[in-house]
């Protein structure tokens, strides 16, 4: 029992290991139009933890470029369209590819791309000259993705 929680500990720490059933970022399959038909975590999203993903700083920050006028969020972003009825625009499996990669739907955009890892430009290491390791994980978790995407699902006119 004692060691299956310490090995539980160490593939956290190691933050590579993902949760069985979970879609790892690079292997996320993408229609060519961007939709993604399919859970990243096989299960539905939390709709309430979904909305903090949107608004907190620390984690999506949606608001900072988005605002939904039902909301009362101080000072939101308008970079980004108003979100309002984008339930009725999107299938879920496109707002499910926007916030994966939304670069694949808009073309140039300033919108983050949450999950992904690859394809950046990203600095390389001063002192070997090497590319940097990419290590380092997406913008949002798999669940995370889920949990804004049952949020935005919500968003009906
Ligand atoms: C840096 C600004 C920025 C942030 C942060 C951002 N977006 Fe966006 N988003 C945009 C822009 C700009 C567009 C419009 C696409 C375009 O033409 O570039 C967009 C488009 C969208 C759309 C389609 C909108 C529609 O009604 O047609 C959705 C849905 C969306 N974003 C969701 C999100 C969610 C969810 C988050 C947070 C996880 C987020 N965005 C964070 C800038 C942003």
């Amino acid at each position: 029992m004692k060691l299956t929680t310490l090995t539980f500990a160490a593939a956290m720490v190691a933050g590579t290991a993902m949760a069985e059933g979970v879609v790892a970022p690079q292997d996320v399959v993408m229609s060519e139009y961007g939709e993604v038909a399919t859970s990243l975590t096989g299960k539905p999203g939390d709709p309430e933890r979904g909305f903090e993903v949107y608004s907190k700083r620390s984690l999506g920050n949606c608001v900072a470029c988005h605002e939904i006028s039902t909301l009362d969020v101080a000072w939101p972003g308008n970079v980004g369209p108003m979100l309002d009825g984008a339930a009725d625009r999107w299938s879920e499996a496109e707002l499910r590819g926007i916030v994966v990669n939304s670069k694949k739907t808009f073309e140039g955009t300033v919108m983050p791309a949450y999950y992904r890892v690859d394809g950046f430009i990203r600095p390389g290491n001063a002192y070997t000259g090497k590319a940097a390791d990419d290590s380092f994980g997406p913008l949002l978790t798999a669940e995370q993705v889920e949990d804004v995407i049952a949020f935005l699902s919500t968003l009906k006119e």
